[in-house]
Order: C-alpha cells, then sequence, then structure tokens
C-alpha cells in the first residue's frame, strides 16, 4: 500500500472521535494501514501533540469495537498522529501547515501522497478546498484527494454551486464523498446479490417482483442537532442521500465482476430512469411526518416540537415515505415504497423484496400461503431470509429461510470507507452525477413542503409512522413487511 499523510480537518470534533479514529485504529491492527502512515490533525484548539495523542487514546478506549489489550499496539498508533492549530480561514495556517507535512515526508521518507479529509461542517468545505489549492498543499509529486462528509448542499441549486467551486481545486476522481451507508457491509454485498447470483438474477424484475420495501427506521430524536435537524428534515438527511442510495445499489443490474466505473454508470442510469414527480404529483406519491409525544421501552418521550431548540411551530418532517418508479426494461411498473423517519418503533435498516403471487393463484391464496419475500436486514442486525411456503398438515405455512447470517466482526461502515479512500477506490463513493440527480428527483418534494402543498401527518413516537403511510401501500394492495 502507498505511503500516505492523512490530514484531517475537524481533529478535535465528535465524527472524529466516534469514528475515524476507532476506524483508523481498527485498520491498523488489521495490516491494512500503510507502513509509512502520518496523521496531521488540525483543529481550532491548542493542543500540543502529546495532549492529542491521548485524546485518540482516550476515544479508541470508549468507542473502539476491540478492545485495547495490547499498548505497545496502541502506542505504536498514536505515535503516527501530530496536532497542529488551524483556524480555516487563515492562510498563514495552511502555509505552517505545508512545512509541517513536508518535514513529515522527508522525515519518514514519504512518497507526498495526501489525503485531505474534512471532518467539519459543510460551510467550510470550498474555503478549505481553496486553501489547499491556493496554499500549495494540494501542488504534490505524489496524489492527492478529498474526502468530504454529507451533506452535499442544501438542494439541487446549493448543490451544484458546491461541486463548482471544489472542482476548482480537486478533479472528480479526486473527491470521495462520503455516503456512511454505502460503506455498510450489506450495502456493499447488494452489488454482487444479483449479478453473481443466477437464481436471483432470474427473479430480479417486473415478471416476477410485485414491490420493493426499503426502510430506514431509527429509535432516536433530534437529540442535540435541533440547529441542524430543524432546516434539513428527513428528507434531506436521511432520504435524498442514503435512502437513494440504497435504491441504487438494488435496482442496478450489473455485469458480473463489474469496476467502479461500471458500477457507477448502472446507478447512474438507475437514476436517470426514475420516473420524475412534479411538484403536483408530490402529494399522492410523499407522505411526510413528524413525530408527537408517544413512548419508547416504556419510558415517554417529547413529541418534535417539545424537543429543545425546536420551533413550537416547526413545520420540520422527522419522516417520510415516498413510492417510486422506475421507468426501465426491468422495473418499470413496480413501485419502490421508501421510508425512514425517527422515534420509531425499533431502529432497522432493511429492504423487503417482495415477489408476485404464484401463478397458480388458487393454491396460495386458498390455503394460506404468503407471497415470497426475499428480506435483507442491513443494520444493526445483518442477514439474508427467504420467506416461502411448505405445507404443513395439509395447509400453506410460510417459512423464513436463512440464507447469511453475520458474523460477530463486521468492520464498521467508517472502516471499508476510510481503506477505499486510502487505496483510491472509489466504487462505494458518491459520484457527482448521482448526487446531482438525487437533488434533481428529490428537489420538487422540497419545493412542495416549502410551499405546504403536502399535509404534514403526525405519528405517536414509538410508533411504526403515520397510518398514511400505510394506505399509500394499501392502494396498491400492498403493504409494509415485519413492522413489528
Ligand atoms: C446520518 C444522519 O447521516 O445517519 C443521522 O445525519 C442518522 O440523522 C444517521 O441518525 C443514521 O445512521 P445509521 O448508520 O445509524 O443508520
Amino acid at each position: 500500500m502507498e505511503p500516505v499523510t492523512y490530514v484531517l480537518f475537524g481533529a478535535t470534533g465528535d465524527l472524529a472521535k466516534r469514528k475515524i479514529y476507532p476506524a483508523l485504529y481498527n485498520l491498523f491492527v488489521d495490516g491494512k494501514l500503510p507502513d509509512s502512515f502520518s496523521l496531521i490533525g488540525l483543529g481550532r484548539r491548542d493542543w500540543s501533540d502529546e495532549y492529542f495523542q491521548t485524546s485518540v487514546e482516550q476515544s479508541l478506549r470508549n468507542f473502539s469495537r476491540r478492545e485495547l489489550v495490547n499498548p505497545e499496539l496502541v502506542q505504536s498508533f498514536i505515535s503516527k498522529f501530530r496536532y497542529s492549530v488551524l483556524d480555516i480561514g487563515r492562510t498563514e495556517d495552511y502555509k505552517k501547515l505545508l512545512g509541517i507535512i513536508e518535514e513529515r515526508e522527508s522525515t519518514l521518507g514519504l512518497t507526498p501522497n495526501r489525503l485531505f479529509y474534512l471532518s467539519v461542517g459543510p460551510e467550510y468545505f470550498t474555503t478549505i478546498a481553496s486553501n489547499i489549492a491556493e496554499s500549495g498543499l494540494g501542488s504534490t509529486a505524489g496524489w492527492k484527494r478529498l474526502v468530504i462528509e454529507k451533506p452535499f448542499g442544501h438542494d439541487l441549486q446549493s448543490a451544484r454551486e458546491l461541486n463548482e467551486q471544489l472542482s476548482k481545486s480537486f478533479t472528480e476522481d479526486e473527491i470521495f464523498r462520503i455516503d456512511h451507508y454505502l460503506g455498510k457491509p450489506m450495502v456493499q454485498n447488494l452489488e454482487v446479490l444479483e449479478s453473481a447470483n443466477p437464481i436471483i438474477q432470474a427473479l430480479w424484475s417486473n415478471r416476477y417482483i410485485a414491490n420493493v420495501q426499503i426502510t430506514a427506521s431509527e429509535t432516536v430524536g433530534v437529540e442535540e442537532r435541533a440547529g441542524y435537524y430543524d432546516h434539513v428534515g428527513a428528507v434531506r438527511d436521511m432520504f435524498q442521500n442514503h435512502m437513494l442510495q440504497m435504491l441504487m445499489m438494488l435496482a442496478i443490474h450489473l455485469p458480473h465482476n463489474s469496476n467502479a466505473q461500471e458500477v457507477r454508470k448502472h446507478k447512474k442510469q438507475v437514476m436517470e430512469a426514475l420516473i420524475p414527480l412534479s411538484k403536483s404529483d408530490v402529494r399522492a406519491n410523499v407522505i411526510r411526518a413528524q413525530y408527537a409525544e408517544g413512548s419508547l421501552g416504556g419510558n415517554p418521550v417529547k413529541g418534535y416540537r417539545a424537543e429543545p431548540g425546536i420551533a413550537a411551530a416547526s413545520m420540520n418532517d422527522t419522516y417520510i415515505a415516498a413510492k417510486i418508479q422506475i421507468d426501465d426494461f426491468f422495473w418499470r411498473g413496480v413501485p419502490f415504497y421508501i421510508r425512514t423517519g425517527k422515534r420509531m418503533k425499533e431502529k432497522s435498516t432493511r429492504i423487503v423484496v417482495e415477489f408476485k403471487e404464484a401463478l397458480n393463484q388458487a393454491s396460495s391464496v386458498i390455503n394460506g400461503g404468503a407471497p415470497n419475500l426475499l428480506h435483507i436486514e442491513i443494520s444493526p442486525n445483518e442477514g439474508i431470509m427467504l420467506q416461502l411456503n411448505t405445507k404443513e398438515n395439509g395447509e400453506l405455512k410460510p417459512v423464513q429461510i436463512q440464507l447469511h447470517e453475520s458474523s460477530k466482526e463486521i468492520p464498521e461502515a467508517y472502516e471499508n470507507l476510510i481503506y477505499d479512500a486510502l487505496v483510491g477506490n472509489p466504487t462505494f463513493f458518491a459520484h457527482w452525477d448521482e448526487v446531482e440527480l438525487a437533488w434533481a428527483w428529490v428537489q420538487p418534494i422540497l419545493d412542495a413542503f416549502q410551499d405546504n402543498q403536502v399535509p404534514l401527518h403526525s405519528y405517536e413516537a414509538g410508533s411504526n409512522g403515520p397510518a398514511e403511510a400505510d394506505a399509500l401501500l394499501a392502494e396498491d394492495g400492498f403493504h409494509w413487511w415485519f413492522d413489528t
């Protein structure tokens, strides 16, 4: 693996502590970091290298999936970390940083490959990218890459502006846009589910599939993120990115052993085939809702409008469900029902593919059979189940066959993604084309919400969402599977 200097903006922040350091440590233990690896943490706080290293060690103790049993290993890991104070808007700080990096590169004999990881608010992305270019940090004889977190824009126009700004300093090939759902092993698995399994391939179309359901329900509420969440809602926070990415990954038909370019090309084709909603279509196809007070695990919980920092008359969506149609050869006529919400009954991300009734319908319907289902549990549990009908005491009875159960040691999404960014594999990062097409599809929904053309429904905290979302499927003769 090529040597690299990992330049981390936002090194004292929450994401770095919870996700990035534990992920890097696990990669280190698994031998998946280059031997010559150096990390420079950047933040506004005036920390010494030693203080930074201790804080990294602490975050490993708090958040790593592995116990820290070997102190020498931990020591050898944190010895690769250095810290430098940086004010994002001060050009001198970038010059100083360049000096530090060049010195480290020459002391360690590193090829000057630089990975710039922006673990900071999106409002800083363009300033940092242009300062990297102007200070000379980006003019390196090795490669350079920019890794950024979501949100990528607030709507179609702001996303385009952001992309235009970033592309002045980095090419598309150098930009790695993280959508952490693409790092989840089960989402990555979707790439091969159809292409590597002839049995599934044979059934993977509107001829046999009745509908597809993609759910990401969370039990958490708005938490301490009122300032952010009340302006974005479920539609921007989860739907435009994670939910549409899962839809793309499920709906692609890939040639076997596809490379990153092919995966991206086919994902783009799926997005291009989504039937656009006009602003006036939104009402019939999209349900928005907000959680009201209720209870979770036996404890009463507040309604959204009573949460700290949320306006008493907030019209923000904490839940969204939508019916999406893909107008291509394989999926024409198959509804994709997508839903996501906060403060729901359980934490579960899953996909259910419901197959059409048996050709000889009488046998299954009369004797109580159920449709065949392919049920993919993505997180927090992982698994693939197939529901088939069997005969018991003369009656049809559905049984669930477990096709895959996860091992205990599942690498976290961030481990997969950071590793891929280090080796330069873009397969599971969002390409600009996908991001732009996703915003373009979502834009009429944003407009309709903004103009209050869609009613804001309510659901009890701790429930499976609003009744209107059940009605969305019932109109087509379906229902959500596996709501507990
Ligand atoms: C983030 C959202 O992108 O994903 C959060 O901003 C959400 O609001 C989180 O809670 C869910 O991620 P996961 O991996 O826990 O399903």
